[in-house]
């Protein structure tokens, strides 16, 4: 178990990031004794169930959900049933309701912030708690859950959420965004086109990055030699192949709840992988820490000094979470950018002028991530019975909040298809300004005690790559539009039809 004397209180959280905590006042959800007149959670609208199968012959051929998958498809349910929607229980899926409504995503949220409990990738925690026969021990910010979870966040917070310690990461990350480019440079084609899988290229350049952070070393990902069987591009496929398993297995309907299918065995063996790669780069990281001075010490190095035990755990989560992430998400800027080439000069003048501050970027980056995020949504499990929209949402419910669906809404950002970065520096009086959307409608990084640990790196490692990116390059992109696979993440898929042109 881990130290109590290592236990920081959680809120300081507030401290670090007065943003992290939104203070807006909402009226609480739970239910009261008067509360007697709630429909009942079943009566909420969502597809009609038969005896065993369920709600299951909606999305066999012929059925009205057939083939809704992707990140469209819950727009599409929204439209069917409502802002509110009931998916019962099915084949060892537990039931979830999946809101559209700001308010009550807020009420929730904010409800559910001292100790949030965030279902999902339980097969990984399978894995960790009994697989590993771990059940008592702390496993990590994603499986975690209750005090361990808590203790393990207020170790961490402080090292991954502070500006000024993330700050320290600017320059090496650079390198690392200037490496990328020269690979770049010498992967093109006659056609100014990407010769590799432009995914990959952008994982093994997400990878570089958080490998830094992580460990306080360079990984040396782009070196041209690298063999297909080396742990870097092995780590690559296996952090890939964890998200698409864990969506069949966690997000979908799934029989091993009840017995291990072959999938489920197929995904410990994975998980093992993982976790036996990520140890190799963790060692690494450790040779090369003895003769760092303090500033130049990752993640890893840092918790080392607090607490062996997270420090692992941490480095390895940092290696699957922030990948396919960042990389997803600097193809999506990318791919808006070409197609708004006003955007991007007004954007590469920004750059080029050297100021210090770069709101543009960060506002592009932004608009990118409100229309084509990485992640559609996010989770909580009910720790009490809620009145929701006027109805009775049992303890232990599963409730889903669709924010990629609701930061499309006009009601929330008036034309919300466009790619407007202006709109996050418009002024109140603009009916474009950013602050007219409610406030829990868009939250990619998640919200409040539980957000994304990774954010504050995950944004600069993006500011830094795209500002170089559009400082070298001149993007185009031609043809259809890529398609978007959501498997847990939303992937963009190719063909990749970018063009690099030097500027
Ligand atoms: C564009 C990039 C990223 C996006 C959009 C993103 C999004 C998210 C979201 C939505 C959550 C759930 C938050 C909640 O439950 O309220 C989350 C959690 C998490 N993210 Fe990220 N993330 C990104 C990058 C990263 C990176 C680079 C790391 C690596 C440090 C990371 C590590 C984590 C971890 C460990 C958690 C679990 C936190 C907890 O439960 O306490 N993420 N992320």
């Amino acid at each position: 178990m881990m130290q109590t004397t290592k236990f920081r209180p959680l809120f300081n959280l507030a401290a670090v990031n007065k943003e992290f905590i939104r203070t807006v006042a909402v009226a609480s959800a739970a239910v009261k004794p008067t509360d007697t007149n709630l429909k009942s959670w079943r009566e909420i609208p969502g597809p009609s169930s038969l005896p065993i199968i369920g709600q299951m012959h909606h999305f066999l051929p012929g059925g009205a959900l057939q083939g809704i998958e992707g990140p469209e498809g819950t727009m599409k349910i929204f439209a069917m049933y409502g802002p509110i929607v009931r998916f019962d229980a099915m084949f060892g899926k537990p039931a979830m309701i999946l809101l559209q409504d700001a308010e009550a995503c807020a009420q929730v949220l904010r409800s559910e912030n001292w100790l949030p409990v965030r279902p999902g990738f339980m097969s990984l925690e399978y894995y960790r708690k009994e697989h590993k026969k771990n059940k008592t021990r702390v496993t990590g910010l994603i499986t975690d859950h209750g005090d361990l979870w808590k203790e393990f966040r207020s170790t961490v917070n402080p090292i991954m959420l502070q500006p000024k310690t993330i700050k320290l990461y600017t320059k090496v990350l650079d390198e690392v965004a200037q490496d990328m480019i020269v690979r770049m440079k010498e992967n093109r084609d006659e056609k100014n086109m990407i010769c590799n899988d432009f995914d990959k290229e952008m994982n093994l350049w997400a990878l570089e990055s958080i490998g830094t952070v992580a460990l306080g070393c360079r990984l040396n990902c782009f070196d041209p030699n690298l063999p297909a069987d080396s742990p870097e591009w092995e780590l690559i496929q296996c952090v890939h192949d964890l998200f698409v398993t864990g969506n069949e297995l966690d997000f979908k309907p799934s029989l091993w709840r009840y017995f291990a299918t072959p999938l489920f065995k197929q995904a410990m063996k994975m998980y093992e992988r993982h976790e036996n790669l990520t140890k190799h780069f963790i060692e690494k990281g450790k040779e090369q820490l003895k003769n760092k001075s303090d500033s130049e010490k990752g993640v890893l190095g840092k918790l080392l000094e607090i607490n062996e035990e997270v420090a692992h755990i941490m480095a390895s989560d940092m290696l699957f979470a922030g990948v396919d992430t960042a990389a997803n998400t600097v193809t999506a800027t990318l791919y808006l950018l070409a197609k708004h080439p006003d955007k991007q000069a007004k954007l590469r003048e920004e750059i080029m002028s050297k100021s210090e501050k770069r709101p543009y970027l960060r506002a592009c980056i932004k608009e990118s991530i409100r229309i084509m995020p990485v992640v559609s949504g996010n989770m909580r499990m009910a720790t009490k019975e809620y009145n929701i929209m006027g109805y009775r949402i049992p303890k232990d419910m599963h409730v889903v909040f669709a924010h990629r669906d609701m930061s499309l809404l006009d009601e929330h950002y008036p034309r919300p298809r466009e790619y407007i970065p202006e709109r996050w520096l418009a002024s109140k009086d603009d009916p474009l300004y950013y602050g007219n959307a409610h406030p829990f409608a868009h939250a990619p990084f998640g919200f409040g005690a539980r957000s994304c640990i990774g954010r504050r790196i995950a944004e600069l490692e993006m500011d830094t790559f795209v500002a170089r990116l559009i400082e070298n390059f001149q993007v185009e992109w031609f043809g259809p539009p890529p398609t978007v696979q959501q498997a847990a993440l939303n992937y963009i898929k190719g063909p990749y039809n970018f063009i690099f042109k030097d500027v």
